[in-house]
Formats: C-alpha cells, sequence, structure tokens
C-alpha cells in the first residue's frame, strides 16, 4: 500500500499499487484487492472504493479497468490506497474473503492484513453480540469491524485514527501486519505489526527532516499522551515525525517486502513488533504503548542495497530458473569479502564477537523448515567435524512440539532464507526465553529473524522470488560450512582439512557453471520421467540432504510423489518400491560412503530397478550399473552437496514446465510461511 502527498491520477494510482502486488505475488496468491479513495469529485474523500478479486493479481487489474465507474483521470492531491494479495488460511479464496476487509456496507474502515488472529471468534462473537454482521469467512474482519466498533463507542469526538488502532491492536492475538484506511480519517494511514513484518519506504527529492524518528511512549511522558490522544497529527512538532524539510512533497510507501517498493525508493524503516505508523498530513510518526524489546527509543531509515534488475526475470520464463543459473554469483557474493583464499582464513562480521561464547558452548542446535532444514541436515556433519561439538538438526515445528529442553549452555542457529517463518520465529523465541545464545542465518535484513537473534549470518544470495527455494540453498550451505571453518581457525590437527575446504570453496562457482551446463542433458531426462507418477531420490552420507532437497523441489513444484531415501535404509522398507518400473534417482559421489552405495545401487539393480545416477565425472563403476548417469565435477566431499542438489533443481524445473504447471507459483504454497 502506499500515501502519497504529489498529484497523481487515478490511474496512476492503480498502476502503483498494482504493480506492487505483482511484485509481492510470490508470497500468496489466490485473490488481491485494492481500496482507494472513491470516484465522486464532490465527495471523492468521504468514499473509499474496493474492488476485489478470485485469482492473480493480473485478474485484478484487469477488473479495475473493466468498472466503467471509474474515471481514471481523476486527480488527487493527497492520497492513500492500500492493496493486498492473498493466501488463504480462513476461508476459501474468493472475492469477499479476499482483502481489503470492511468495516460496513459504506466502508467505513478497511484494512488488509498478514498473518493470522488466533482469538477472532470470541471476538466475531462478540462483535455479532453487538449487532455488528458479518459477510466473509477471514479471521481479518474481525479487525475491521472492531476499529468501528471502538470508534463507535469513542468517548472524545477528536480520536486520532492511531489511537484507535492501538485500542484494537491491544485486543488481537496472533500474528499481524494490519495498514487501516478510513473515511472518518481521508488521506491518513495507520500501520502496525506484531510478528508479521511490515517496512515504510521513504521516497522525496528534498531534505527530510530526520532520520532517526522518535518512538513516542504513550505511557512515559504524559506530553505524548498528550500529543496523541488529544490532538490530531499535524500538530505534533517536527522533532516527532519524519517530513520532507519545508512542507515539501514525501511519499511513504507501506510493504511486507522490499521488493514491492525497491523501483519507488531504496530507503526503509523496519517496524518493531506493536509500533503504530501513522501518516498525516505527509508526516509519518511513530508510537507503541509499551517499550520495545529492543529498546531502541527511535527507528531509523535505512539504506537497501537490492536493485530492481534483482527482482526482474531478465532472459529466464521463471524466477525459479533464473534463480538456479545465478547460482555461480550467489555462492560467490556469499563468501565475498568473508573467505581469504589467501591466508586460509574466515571472517564472519556478525559473529566475530560471540565466537569466544559459541566455542565454550556445549552443543550446537541448526533449526530450520522445508528446505532451510535441509541445508543444516546438509552440513551436519561438516560442523560437527570442524566445531568438534554435538548438533543436532530440528525441524522448527517439531522441536517445538517435543518441548525440547534447551539450556544456556546451548547455541541455536535459526535458518530461514525470508527470516519471517513463523515456526522458526516461535523456535528461535523458544529457545532465547531459556537464555541460550542465538543466531540468525537469513537472506533477508531487516526481517524478524535477523533482528531478533543476539547474532548472525546474513547469506547475501539476493532476493528469491521463486517459491521453490534454490539459490538460498547453496547459500546457506556455504555460510553453515564458513562458520565451521571460523570456528576451527586455531585447531592445529585441522588445518589441513580446513585448507581443503577452503580450496573447495574457491572452486564451487566455476563447478557450479559446469553442472549448469547439463541442462540439456536434464532436460532430456525431464522428457522420459515427466509422465510419471512417482520419483525416488537415494543417498547418503554428504548428500542424504540432496536427496531430502532434491525429492522436495519434485513434489512441491510437479505435483509428483516423490520421496528422499537414506541409502543405509533402503533394505529396512523403500526396496519393496523397488521394480522396474519405479524410477529411481541415485545420488552415488566419490566419498567415504561409496562403498556403501554400491551396496544399494546392487540392490536396486538385482530388483530390476533402473537407476538414474547422478555420480563423479571418474566413476567408471557405477555407470556400468546404471540405465542413465549424469556426471558431475568433483569437490570435496563435504561440498559436493552444492553441485549435486544443482541436476535436481533443474530436473524439478523442467518436469514441472513439461507438466504445464506455473513454476514459480505452486499450488497451496506461499513464499513467506508467517502462519504456524
Ligand atoms: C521449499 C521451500 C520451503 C522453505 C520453508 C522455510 O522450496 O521454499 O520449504 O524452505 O518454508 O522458509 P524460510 O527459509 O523462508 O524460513
Amino acid at each position: 500500500c502506499m500515501h502519497v502527498l504529489v498529484p497523481k491520477t487515478r490511474k496512476e494510482i492503480f498502476e502503483t499499487l498494482i504493480k506492487g502486488l505483482q511484485r509481492l505475488e510470490y508470497r500468496g496468491y489466490d485473490s488481491a484487492g485494492v481500496a482507494i479513495d472513491g470516484n465522486n469529485h464532490e465527495v471523492k474523500e468521504r468514499h473509499i472504493q474496493l474492488v476485489k478479486k478470485k485469482g492473480k493479481v493480473k485478474a485484478l487489474d484487469e477488473e479495475l479497468y473493466k468498472q466503467d465507474s471509474m474515471d481514471l483521470k481523476v486527480e488527487f492531491e493527497t492520497h492513500f490506497g492500500i492493496a493486498h494479495t492473498r493466501w488463504a488460511t480462513h476461508g476459501v479464496p474468493n472475492a469477499v474473503n479476499s482483502h481489503p476487509q470492511r468495516s460496513d456496507k459504506d466502508n467505513e474502515f478497511v484494512v488488509i492484513h498478514n498473518g493470522i488472529i488466533t482469538n477472532y471468534k470470541d471476538l466475531r462473537k462478540f462483535l455479532e453480540s453487538k449487532g455488528y454482521e458479518f459477510e466473509s469467512e477471514t479471521d481479518t474482519e474481525t479487525i475491521a469491524k472492531l476499529i468501528k466498533y471502538v470508534f463507535d463507542n469513542r468517548e472524545t469526538e477528536d480520536i486520532t485514527f492511531s489511537t484507535l488502532v492501538e485500542r484494537v491492536i491491544q485486543q488481537l492475538e496472533g500474528a499481524f501486519a494490519l495498514v487501516f484506511k478510513s473515511i472518518h480519517y481521508p488521506g491518513e494511514a495507520v500501520a502496525t505489526r506484531r510478528g508479521s513484518p511490515l517496512l515504510i519506504g521513504v521516497r522525496s527529492k528534498y531534505k527530510l527532516s530526520t532520520e532517526q524518528i522518535p518512538v513516542l511512549y504513550r505511557t512515559c511522558n504524559i506530553e505524548n499522551v498528550k500529543n496523541i490522544c488529544k490532538t490530531r497529527m499535524k500538530r505534533l512538532d517536527s522533532s516527532t515525525c519524519l517530513h520532507a524539510v519545508g512542507d515539501k512533497a514525501v511519499e511513504f510507501f507501506f510493504a511486507s517486502d522490499a521488493s514491492a517498493i525497491i523501483e519507488h525508493t531504496n530507503r526503509v524503516i523496519f517496524l518493531e513488533d506493536d509500533d503504530i505508523a501513522a501518516v498525516a498530513d505527509g508526516k509519518l510518526s511513530i508510537h507503541r504503548v509499551k517499550r520495545s524489546a529492543s529498546d531502541d527509543p527511535s527507528r531509523a531509515i535505512q539504506t537497501l542495497q537490492m536493485e530492481l534488475q534483482q527482482i526482474m526475470k531478465g532472459n529466464f520464463s521463471a524466477f525459479m530458473q533464473k534463480e538456479i543459473f545465478e547460482q555461480p554469483e550467489s555462492v560467490f557474493n556469499t563468501m565475498r569479502g568473508r573467505v581469504n583464499f589467501e591466508t586460509n582464513t574466515v571472517l564472519l562480521g556478525g559473529l566475530k564477537d560471540h565466537l569466544k561464547e559459541i566455542r565454550r558452548c556445549r552443543r550446537l542446535i541448526v533449526i530450520g523448515c522445508g528446505t532451510s532444514y535441509h541445508a543444516a541436515v546438509a552440513t551436519r556433519q561438516v560442523l560437527e567435524e570442524l566445531t568438534e561439538l554435538p548438533v543436532m538438526v530440528e525441524l522448527a515445528s517439531d522441536f517445538l512440539d517435543r518441548n525440547t529442553p534447551v539450556f544456556r549452555d546451548d547455541v541455536c542457529f535459526f535458518i530461514s532464507q525470508s527470516g519471517e517463518t513463523a515456526d522458526t520465529l516461535l523456535a528461535l523465541r523458544y529457545c532465547k526465553d531459556r537464555g541460550a545464545l542465538t543466531v540468525g542465518v537469513t537472506n533477508t535484513v531487516g526481517s524478524s529473524i535477523s533482528r531478533e537473534t543476539d547474532c548472525g549470518v546474513h547469506i547475501n544470495a539476493g532476493p528469491e522470488i521463486g517459491v521453490a527455494s534454490t539459490k538460498a540453498y547453496t547459500s546457506q550451505f556455504i555460510s553453515l560450512v564458513m562458520f565451521g571453518l571460523m570456528m576451527s581457525e586455531d585447531r592445529i590437527s585441522l588445518q589441513n582439512r580446513r585448507h581443503e575446504i577452503i580450496r573447495g570453496l574457491k572452486s564451487l562457482p566455476e563447478l557450479i557453471k559446469e553442472v549448469l551446463s547439463l541442462d540439456e542433458k536434464i532436460h532430456d531426462l525431464a522428457l522420459e520421467l515427466y509422465t510419471q507418477r512417482s520419483l525416488l531420490v537415494m543417498g547418503r552420507g554428504y548428500n542424504y540432504a540432496t536427496c531430502l532437497e532434491g525429492a522436495l523441489k519434485i513434489k512441491e513444484i510437479t505435483y509428483m510423489h516423490s520421496e528422499g531415501i537414506l541409502a543405509g535404509e533402503l533394505k529396512h522398507g523403500p526396496l519393496a518400491l523397488i521394480d522396474k518400473q519405479m524410477p529411481v534417482i541415485m545420488v552415488i559421489m566419490k566419498d567415504p560412503c561409496f562403498a556403501k552405495c554400491q551396496n544399494a545401487l546392487q540392490q536396486v539393480t538385482a530388483r530390476q530397478g533402473r537407476p538414474i545416477i547422478l555420480c563423479s565425472k571418474d566413476d567408471t563403476e557405477s555407470s556400468k550399473f546404471a540405465y542413465k548417469t549424469i556426471e558431475l565435477p568433483h569437490t570435496v566431499d563435504c561440498l559436493q552437496g552444492i553441485l549435486s542438489v544443482i541436476p535436481l533443481q533443474l530436473l524439478s524445473f523442467h518436469l514441472a514446465v513439461l507438466r504445464g504447471y506455473d513454476v514459480d507459483f505452486p499450488r497451496n504454497l506461499a513464499k513467506s510461511v508467517t502462519v504456524e
């Protein structure tokens, strides 16, 4: 959503909102909606027009232009529009359930929401008992009705918009990022968050009044209370808000992700949980009821490094494909400035101050979901070897379900591309409450996980838009290996091994290019496999994670059944699946598990299985028994998983395209899973 103080036509407003939604569509996309100031010239500021549509943003875009009541040339001096793309949590995807949700038929208050309200049933019951009628099945509609209830029952006429929002969020449980618009506060915007991300982009050609916005605390200063409650925002003095000097035009963009706004500005403010940000008369102010966890009395304007081109598809047919092919650069960027290939040292700036404490810990717990969890599985062995510590790898949801014991002398890593995954975030808070040191490994600057952890590593893979994670996995993998190398710097007995791994890291970008050149061959393989219903992926040791990750990629975008199988478990069950029809991919590399993998290969071929083998270039032994081989360049054993996963990323991509599916938008999935 956005707020603009420069004259804009209705068409420009729509275009900006739609473009922003399209950039965010990868996060969730079963319906979309928009609310902007009305069309009627006389009463335009007292009327909110709401357009919602099931399906992709494109459908909403078409609908907007279809509605002939809209005069696209109407110009607004000040305006504020909100738009939303939804991934259903409560209620089926349709126009009524999509956002903005409204307070009543006159659209007095409208709201957009990311997250989930866990006590919405109680709130809804209460509001229904007061005569409010609901039209949707969503949790969000309760928020729209609740703000109207607070407004209808206000004790003073001049209550501010942000006070209303403050009262509303005191009643909400769960996670949310919310932006409100109201006919009672024309041209004003109020936004708030708890548990779901929300940032504010700031654009102005002119000098800004401040680079640090002081946070007003309701309880700490009676003057503040007066300011917020009794006066309208325009009476706030310049030290409590942000505007362009000399009352020049400034634009504010609220978004859950920087990619929605990066074409307008790279200057952003990240809101903290329970911050309430309000824009009125072109001035932005932030207040909160309680002091924040970080206790920072101000919110700084930060400059993002992201560029528009990074979030465009370029010549590729899908973001996923682009991101697979970006891996030579993304892994290089992960290592850049951190690995010194001359001195064989690694420096992770975000961890260096905590290294002593980490070295003293009694175990490492590495926690994530989906692909991020696989990055933990992939690096567990090398972490155990280099840190000489026990390493537990955990799926965040299961870790919480088990109430896993965590102690003050544990170090807990949270791996997350988005930095917003609810399960991982809850696990982080769980570990923090128990006094463990928390380390974030994320790809998103300013994300909740990167802010709430004690320290961390930014994987620097660049924005990942495709729902199926690819380049984030290889960069997470490398980040964890770099951590192991940093921990083992003064272990004399490990020096040779460290040097071998560092040499391996150096040659990775080139070797990845070599693997990517197999694309055509993998496409041919996909042509043979795409009509199959099932695909098994088998391996062990360093490459077990490759099998889990490859199978996840296949199932999530091709909708084929696919299973990653630990080859050591073959004879304990999965062998029963093998016959001459069942397609099996085996990952067999020249590493300490090679001989054991050969056994598995024999077991498969003895049952007429026809394995497709991912193997090393010089492996003449495995190829004798293969139905087909994909030959990969060789690297040091603990990094081989980076090379062996790429053919499976490519295979899943080609299978999905051949099966006619939209690779970047797999059904039922969203990029950022901010609900439990
Ligand atoms: C799979 C995939 C998911 C995510 C998982 C965690 O391709 O993308 O399995 O890996 O939802 O997400 P993050 O890493 O953002 O915490």
